[in-house]
């Protein structure tokens, strides 16, 4: 059993996040996997900054509107107009969700790349974009095409800083794009110090949130940060959903991102009048149970009594990276050497095993779901000097349980190595005899071919 971190919460009377349950339902948080040795075992699925799953009251919730399914801002019928209500509150919620400010914009997108690239297309020219080299390529690529100087990180936040105030202070800068927390790492940026440095040097600030968001708050207002971007796939809401947050100036300036039906005021064959934002971003038909979930997780994410989310986590990161530590031959990855606070997100390698052969075993023989390779992130993973590694990361479906599982594995592997052989089949690691079915619903020949004929 893990001790109990109590806190005093103002609003409810005491918090209590022991981390041996989950802060919230997720939907298959109970899900029994086969093992290699033909048992089963409950998924410990450690892999939220890849991709949550589902909150229960989000699936619940989709469930419960889609009977009122139908097209939005254009039908007359009652269903319709139902989805058109459910979309603008949706934008309504995450508005809230991240404190926006009266003026500010709720734009629905694809996910965090996508509200990026959008961004990308609204930056004016009179200055480039600036950002670090620690950043997921969601933060990097769509800034490639635009005028762009990456700074280097340095050993310390402090240090960080002062590049980056140096960057903007050498030549102006329309943006600095900033992520809000390591997807390698786990480890946070201070946003309100970086936005007054940037306003100060006359930038504006957007702030990835993919994987900010669903560990901490957010608040544009209080903390001046001008957009922010972030996915329903990693907020417990996978209906494909995601979104850009912020200024509307720079937005309503801009070329439509996707030319089509409903962003338009009106059209003749030969030259349109847009619609001003947020329509004038959003052609197409919009994904309304998208919108609808990812609005539904951020009211369910806020509703939870302050803390709550941060000391669970807390508690968990805790016990991961004093357990792995305790491994010989692990080694736990950072940036910086100040350590500021991190998410619940740990990167490490294990000594003599290729990070896809861990991550294989941990799956086959542990039941354990883990991310391994370069995260995204191949600038940040040359600097920390992998080729790669094993990411292991939790969220508010995560307990205590499944990070001493993943410990335990992981000292299993050390001690006595694994306990099947594995191979390398399309750059992917696999057990040679693999003979854990698929759902018998999943297409026999999605599950690819087996070296046992099986
Ligand atoms: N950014 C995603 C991750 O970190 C792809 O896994």
């Amino acid at each position: 059993m893990s001790s109990p971190i109590v806190i005093e919460d103002p609003r409810a009377a005491t918090v209590s996040a022991s981390c041996d349950q989950p802060l919230l339902t997720v939907v298959g948080g109970d899900l029994p996997v086969p093992l290699l040795d033909g048992s089963w075992r409950r998924y410990a699925n450690l892999d939220y900054a890849a991709s949550a799953p589902a909150l229960a009251a989000v699936a619940e919730h989709v469930e419960q509107v889609l009977p009122y399914y139908a097209s939005v801002h254009r039908g007359a019928g009652y269903a319709s107009q139902v989805s058109t209500a459910l979309l603008e509150d949706a934008r309504a919620a995450v508005g809230e969700f991240v404190g926006a400010r009266p003026g500010d914009v709720v734009v629905f997108t694809r996910n965090t790349t996508d509200a990026l690239n959008l961004l990308a297309g609204c930056v004016p020219a009179w200055g480039d974009v600036v950002f670090l080299d620690l950043e997921h390529h969601a933060n990097l690529l769509p800034w490639q095409r635009l005028p762009h100087r990456c700074v280097a990180v340095e050993r310390t936040v402090d240090a960080t800083l002062a590049a980056l105030d140096d960057a903007l202070a050498a030549q102006p800068a329309a943006l600095l794009a900033i992520t809000g927390a390591s997807n390698v790492t786990g480890e946070e940026l201070p946003v309100e110090r970086i936005v007054r440095l940037a306003h100060r040097r006359g930038a504006r600030v957007v702030v990835d949130a993919a994987q900010l968001a669903p560990h901490r708050a957010i608040d544009l207002e209080a903390t001046g940060v001008d957009y922010v971007a972030f996915s329903g796939h990693k907020l417990y809401a996978p209906y494909g959903c995601g979104v850009l947050v912020g200024r509307r100036d720079w937005l309503d300036l801009a070329q439509p991102y996707l030319a089509g039906g409903g962003a338009v005021r009106e059209v003749t064959v030969d030259s349109t009048r847009w619609a001003p934002v947020p329509a004038r971003h959003e052609g197409g038909t919009p994904n309304v149970l998208g919108a609808v979930a990812l609005a539904r997780a951020c009211r369910e994410l806020r509703a939870l009594p302050e803390g709550a989310l941060e000391v669970h986590e807390a508690a968990l990161r805790g016990r991961l990276v004093d357990g792995l530590s305790a491994v010989p031959g692990v080694g736990l990855h950072r940036v910086f050497d100040d350590a500021p606070s991190s998410i619940g997100v740990v990167t490490f390698t294990v000594d003599g095993h290729d990070p896809g052969l861990v991550a294989a075993y941990l799956s086959a023989e542990h039941g354990i779901g883990v991310r391994d390779g370069r995260f995204c992130a191949h600038p940040l993973l040359a600097r920390l000097g992998l080729d790669a590694a094993v990411r292991a990361s939790v969220g508010v479906g995560s307990r205590a349980e499944d990070v001493d599982r993943l410990v335990a594995g992981v000292a299993a592997l050390v001690r006595r190595g694994t306990g099947a052989e594995y191979a390398l089949v399309d750059g992917r690691w696999q057990p040679v005899c693999d003979v854990r079915p698929l759902p018998e619903w999943v297409a026999p020949s999605a599950a690819g071919s087996s070296p046992c004929g099986g």
